[in-house]
């Protein structure tokens, strides 16, 4: 909802004006375009409430969780159950039984093998080596003396912690053979700012962070001829902190042709648009590899930790929180993280307060088939990757038959999908310097997707 009306206010401010300059069109129009205006401002009116409410949620830490949920999604937490799973189509155990012979190798006796983890790995190959041969970016410069540099420039530490994604992207990328400092070869434009600094730096802060960005746009399309000729749409930003998606709230243009490259890719949400976005995976860096990835010392079903703070969560809790199977663990753990990773067959990714979490590459890396649980998530590299073949897509409402789900996944699916994890492993992880098809050149070949499909040459009569 979000999403249509600011696409209308967008209209009414930009394309009004340039597209219906006739005279002879405009009297008939105008009665329609302001009725269709004056919906469009009662739409846009009432959502930017809505968005306001999440947007405050998220520097109220303390906040109690009923009420986070309650201002979220629009039911009360003592029915959530209930109304989670409540759903027009048939009962969801219809569902649960479709997967008892699995997706991997097709449906009632439909034979497919669906084991290969790239949706077309020669193409992938081949145009892989294309983009790391051609693919160039230019980004815009800024000095050591600039009172932003913290901002601006790329960290000069290895980067550690929930959001570390976009700080390695961005330190790999400068010293990359990617770069061009010459801009009239660049491919794609790269606005350096930092959310993660940002969002540090007392100076801007998450408050700031909007005016901060509309003034950086300001002054790039004031000082070279880039943004102008495309509007933004061959430049792109890197965030991974979820309120990297409010980033372009204040400069509408750049909101719906700037490439956003997030971890926190929703599109149940205003702000990320799955053709002309693209996911990044949210990586906890770990250095080495883990002892013994082997499945037979996998004991237990099933693994969570987290806290309550969404229904599906608090649906898991109900259904599953005193099973001996699933092991979901609400709140901190005591024991290592990483024991559970390694000692459970399916990792469980349930969607939180917000959809993006370290928890799926870290799966990915403890070699824990992830189960995902979260509807409208834009899987970071699915365009590349084939996720059914190392992960299982369950949908929340189908949280009542998730041990069913799981434990009808034959001892052969499993095999299949384990090794397929550890096959995709080296896709979920930063190096610097970069190693191909890691984190980093995946990344990269995002953005080469991207640029392909959204680039508008407008240079040519602009100019
Ligand atoms: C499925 O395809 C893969 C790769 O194409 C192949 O190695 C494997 O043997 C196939 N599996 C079955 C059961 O046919
Ligand atoms: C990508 O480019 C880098 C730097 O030129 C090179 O070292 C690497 O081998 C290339 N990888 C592929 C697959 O072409
Ligand atoms: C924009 O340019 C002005 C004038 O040079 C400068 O003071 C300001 O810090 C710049 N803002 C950003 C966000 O780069
Ligand atoms: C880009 O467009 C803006 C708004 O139309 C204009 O003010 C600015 O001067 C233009 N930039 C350049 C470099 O021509
Ligand atoms: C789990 O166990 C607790 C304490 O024994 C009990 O109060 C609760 O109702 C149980 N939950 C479920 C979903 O069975």
């Amino acid at each position: 909802m979000g999403k249509s009306s600011s696409f209308c206010y967008q209209f009414s401010k930009h394309r009004f004006s340039t597209s219906f300059g006739g005279p002879f069109f405009f009297l008939p129009l105008s009665l329609a375009i302001s009725t269709v205006l004056l919906i469009c401002l009662y739409i846009f009116c009432t959502t930017s409430k809505v968005f306001t409410n999440t947007q405050n949620n998220l520097y109220q830490e303390s906040s109690p969780i009923s009420s986070l949920i309650q201002q979220m999604v629009p039911f009360s937490l003592e029915n959530a159950a209930e109304e989670l799973f409540f759903s027009p189509r048939s009962a969801p155990l219809s569902r649960g039984n479709q997967w008892s012979i699995g997706s991997l190798f097709g449906l009632y006796g439909n034979y497919v093998n669906n084991t290969e983890v790239y949706h077309d790995k020669d193409f992938f190959l081949e145009d892989y080596k294309e983009m790391n041969r051609s693919l160039k970016i230019y980004v815009y410069p800024h000095s050591r003396d600039d009172p932003f540099a913290n901002v601006l420039l790329p960290v000069d530490y290895d980067p550690k912690g929930h959001y570390a994604s976009e700080l390695y992207f961005k330190r790999i990328l400068f010293k990359s053979h990617f770069i061009t400092k010459n801009p009239s070869e660049a491919d794609l434009f790269f606005m350096p700012f930092s959310i993660v600094e940002m969002r540090h730096d007392p100076r801007i802060g998450p408050e700031g962070m909007q005016d901060f960005i509309k003034d950086y746009i300001h002054n790039i399309s004031h000082k070279y001829p880039y943004w102008n000729r495309t509007d933004g749409a061959d430049h792109f930003y890197v965030a991974c902190h979820t309120i990297g998606r409010f980033a372009m709230d204040k400069v509408f243009e750049a909101k719906f042709n700037v490439i956003q490259v997030v971890c926190s890719s929703s599109y149940f949400v205003a702000g990320y648009i799955p053709h002309k976005d693209a996911s990044m995976p949210q990586i906890w860096p770990r250095q080495g590899d883990p002892p013994n990835f082997a499945s037979s010392k996998r004991k237990q079903l099933a693994f969570f930790a987290g806290t309550i703070n969404s229904p599906a969560r608090l649906a898991l809790l109900k259904l599953w929180g005193n099973d001996t199977d699933i092991f979901a663990h609400f709140g901190r753990l005591r024991t290592p993280d990483a024991d559970q990773l390694l000692g459970s067959k399916f990792c469980l990714h349930v969607k939180g307060f917000e959809v993006n979490s370290a928890r799926v590459a870290d799966a990915i890396y403890y070699g824990c088939v992830p189960v995902i649980l979260a509807n409208h998530y834009d899987l970071p590299f699915g365009d590349i990757l084939n996720w059914e073949s190392f992960s299982v897509l369950v949908h929340y409402l189908d949280i009542p038959v998730l041990k069913n789900i799981l434990q009808r996944i034959s001892l052969e699916e499993y095999s299949v999908l384990q090794s397929n994890t550890l096959k995709v492993r080296k896709h979920f992880q930063w190096n610097d310097p970069p190693i191909d098809y890691d984190a980093f050149y995946m990344t990269m070949y995002e953005l080469w997707l991207r640029q392909s499909s959204v680039r508008v040459r407008l240079s040519a009569w602009m100019e």
